[in-house]
C-alpha cells in the first residue's frame, strides 16, 4: 500500500483524512439515499483530491433515530447503505488506491432496538440486565440524579414493564451501555477485532469520554449560565471518569495487535476548547492516537483567537501525541456559512483550508468543504435531525450541513436520480464538483494543491510548529524539519495587512493569493491581500535571524 513519505511515520500522522456522511455522498441505486457503492464509484475523485483516509459516519444497521449513531447490529451493514460484500469491495478498492477506511464506532450506547437492550429490558432477571444502566429511582419513579440528556430532557427513562429507569445520555432510543460490566467491554472488543480482521484501518470513537459513568451516580454540580438545562451543569460525573481512560488504554492495546491501525476519539468538553481534558486521552502515547477537542471549530474568525487555540492544542500534545485539526463535521454548520460572506467565500475558504492542512497534526476534512458547500436551509416539513425537531425553531439542527454532495449541475446535483432524503443546496448549479474541476481558480484546485504540498514538503508533514509574531489580523507560523522551513501567513481580515516573513532567507512561493507559484520573495515586511494567503519555502541557508524572532515571541508573551 502506498505510504506518504518515510515509512517510519504512520499514515494517520502524515495523511489527510476526509469524513464522509454516507447518507449524503453518492446514491448509486436511485433511492435518494447515499450508499457504499456510491462511495466506491467516487474513489477516483477522492484519490485525485489527495486524501489518505476516509472516515465513514456509521454504516451499521440502525433504526436511524440518530442516523446511525443508534446501532442495532455492530457487525452488519445497514441495508440502505448496501451489503457486507459492498463494504468489502469498498475496502479493497480504497486500499488499491492507497486510501484507508476508518469506521465510526459508537461504544457509549446502542439503539433501543439492539438485541442486547431488548433482552436487558425484558426482565430484571435478564442475564443482560446489567449491560445497561438501570436504577430504581428515588421513589415514585423519580430519577436517581440530575443528569440531563445531551439532546434535551432528563437522562433517565422510566420503563413501566420492569418498573425501573434506564440511562440515556442522548435520545431515549439510545440507552447507555454499562461499561463497568466486563461482559460489555468483552463484547465490544470482539466487534473491534472483527472489523480489524476484515482490514478496516481504524475507528473514530463516538463520544468516547462519556463511556464510564460515576459509580455512585452523583449529581453533577450546576452552573449559572447555559442555554439549556444540559448546559447549566458541569459534567464531571457523567463524563471523563478516570476509568474511561483505562478502557481506552485497553482498546489501544488491542488495536496495536494489528499493524498501522488508528483510533481517533471524539473528546468534546465544554466550555468549547477545554483542550487539556481532551489531551489526556493520548495517555502519553498509550491511549488514543488522535483526538478531536474542537477548540479550533469554536474559535471566532480572528488571527488572535485562532492563534490562541492553536498554540494551546499544539502545546498540549508533544510527541508521541499528535494534534488533529478540523473546521467541520456532521454536527456543525458548514465552514463558509460560519466564517464567510458571499464576497469573501473563496478567499476565506483558502485561508481556512490552508490552516488545517499546514499545521502540525492530522487534518480532517468534511465532505463538500473542498468545493465550498454551504448550509442548506431546511423547511420544517423536511427536517430529519431529531435535535432539530426537538428544539424547533431554535437553530440547533444538524441537517443544514448534511445535505447531498453537489457533484454536477444535473438534476439533484448529480447525487441521485430522485429527490434526495434532504434537499440539495439551491445554488448547486454554481457550486459543484464538475464546475470546480473546470475552473483552475476554484477552491477545489486550491485544496488539491495544498494537499499535494503536504506530500511534497516534509516540513509540512512532520516539521515543528513555531508562531511568527505578526501585527493584528495576521496569523503566521513556520514549520521546520531538518533545516527545511516552510512559512505560512494568513490574513484573517478583508483588507490588506502587512505581514512579516522571516528575514535572512529568500522565500519561494508554494501557494498564495496574489503571488505566482515559484515567485521569489525576500524576507521582511510584505503585504497580504484581503483574506490573503502565502505559503513559502526558505531557499537560502538560514541566517542568524532566530534571535530576533525569539525576542518577538517573548514580547508576544510566549
Ligand atoms: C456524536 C456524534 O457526532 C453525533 O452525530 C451523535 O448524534 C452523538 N455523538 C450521539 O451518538
Ligand atoms: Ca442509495
Amino acid at each position: 500500500m502506498a505510504m506518504t513519505g518515510d515509512e517510519s511515520r504512520p499514515w494517520w500522522q502524515e495523511g489527510v483524512i476526509y469524513q464522509i456522511y454516507p447518507r449524503s455522498f453518492a446514491d448509486s441505486n436511485g433511492d435518494g439515499i447515499g450508499d457504499l457503492r456510491g462511495i466506491t464509484q467516487r474513489l477516483d475523485y477522492l484519490r485525485e483530491l489527495g486524501v489518505d483516509g476516509l472516515w465513514l459516519s456509521p454504516i451499521h444497521p440502525s433504526p436511524m433515530f440518530d442516523f446511525g449513531y443508534d446501532v442495532s447490529d455492530y457487525r452488519g451493514i445497514a441495508p440502505e447503505f448496501g451489503t457486507l460484500d459492498d463494504f468489502r469491495t469498498l475496502l479493497a478498492e480504497a486500499h488499491a488506491r492507497g486510501i484507508r477506511i476508518v469506521l465510526d464506532l459508537v461504544l457509549n450506547h446502542t439503539s433501543h432496538l439492539h438485541p442486547w437492550f431488548l433482552e436487558s429490558r425484558s426482565s430484571r432477571e435478564s442475564p443482560k440486565r446489567d449491560w445497561y444502566i438501570w436504577h430504581d429511582g428515588r421513589g415514585g419513579g423519580q430519577p436517581p440524579n440530575n443528569w440531563q440528556a445531551a439532546f434535551g430532557g432528563g437522562a433517565w427513562e422510566w420503563d413501566e414493564a420492569t418498573r425501573q429507569l434506564y440511562l440515556h445520555s442522548f435520545l431515549v432510543e439510545q440507552p447507555d451501555l454499562n461499561w463497568r460490566n466486563p461482559a460489555v467491554e468483552q463484547a465490544m472488543m470482539e466487534i473491534v477485532a472483527y472489523w480489524l480482521d476484515m482490514g478496516v484501518d481504524g475507528f473514530r470513537l463516538d463520544v468516547i469520554n462519556w463511556l464510564v459513568k460515576d459509580e455512585q451516580l452523583r449529581d453533577n454540580p450546576t452552573k449559572l449560565l447555559g442555554r439549556r438545562p444540559y448546559d447549566r451543569q458541569r459534567h464531571i460525573y457523567d463524563r471523563n471518569r478516570p476509568e474511561t481512560i483505562d478502557v481506552v488504554r485497553r482498546l489501544r492495546a488491542l488495536v496495536d495487535r494489528w499493524p498501522e491501525r488508528m483510533l481517533v476519539g471524539e473528546v468534546y468538553n465544554e466550555p468549547p476548547g477545554n483542550s487539556s481534558l481532551s489531551a489526556e486521552y493520548c495517555a502519553g502515547g498509550e491511549g488514543l492516537h488522535l483526538a478531536f477537542d474542537f477548540s479550533l471549530l469554536y474559535a471566532s474568525w480572528s488571527a488572535e483567537d485562532f492563534g490562541r487555540v492553536i498554540d494551546t492544542w499544539d502545546g498540549l500534545l508533544p510527541e508521541p501525541c499528535w494534534p488533529t485539526w478540523t473546521l467541520g463535521n456532521h454536527d456543525q454548520r458548514r465552514i463558509l456559512s460560519r466564517y464567510a460572506s458571499e464576497s469573501n467565500r473563496l478567499a476565506r475558504g483558502r485561508v481556512a483550508s490552508t490552516l488545517v492542512l499546514t499545521l502540525r497534526g492530522t487534518p480532517f476534512l468534511y465532505y463538500g468543504e473542498e468545493i465550498g458547500m454551504l448550509d442548506v436551509k431546511i423547511p420544517r416539513a423536511r427536517l430529519q435531525d431529531p435535535l432539530a425537531k426537538a428544539y424547533w425553531p431554535l437553530p440547533v439542527g444538524r441537517d443544514p450541513a448534511r445535505t447531498p454532495m453537489q457533484w454536477s449541475a444535473a438534476a439533484h446535483a448529480g447525487f441521485s436520480t430522485v429527490e434526495p432524503w434532504l434537499p440539495v443546496h439551491p445554488e448547486y448549479t454554481e457550486i459543484n464538483v464538475e464546475r470546480a474541476e473546470a475552473d483552475p481558480g476554484s477552491l477545489l484546485h486550491w485544496y488539491r494543491r495544498v494537499i499535494r504540498l503536504r506530500r511534497e514538503e516534509v516540513a509540512l508533514r512532520r516539521g515543528t510548529y513555531r508562531r511568527l509574531p505578526q501585527g493584528s489580523g495576521v496569523l503566521g507560523y513556520v514549520r521546520e524539519h531538518e533545516g527545511e522551513r516552510v512559512a505560512v501567513l494568513l490574513n484573517f481580515e478583508s483588507r490588506p495587512r502587512p505581514a512579516a516573513l522571516p528575514t535572512g532567507a529568500s522565500w519561494r512561493v508554494l501557494a498564495a493569493s496574489g503571488h505566482r507559484v515559484g515567485d521569489r520573495i525576500a524576507g521582511g515586511t510584505i503585504e497580504l491581500e484581503p483574506d490573503g494567503v502565502l505559503v513559502a519555502k526558505a531557499t537560502a541557508p538560514q541566517a542568524r535571524t532566530l534571535g530576533s524572532e525569539a525576542r518577538g515571541r517573548a514580547a508576544a508573551g510566549r
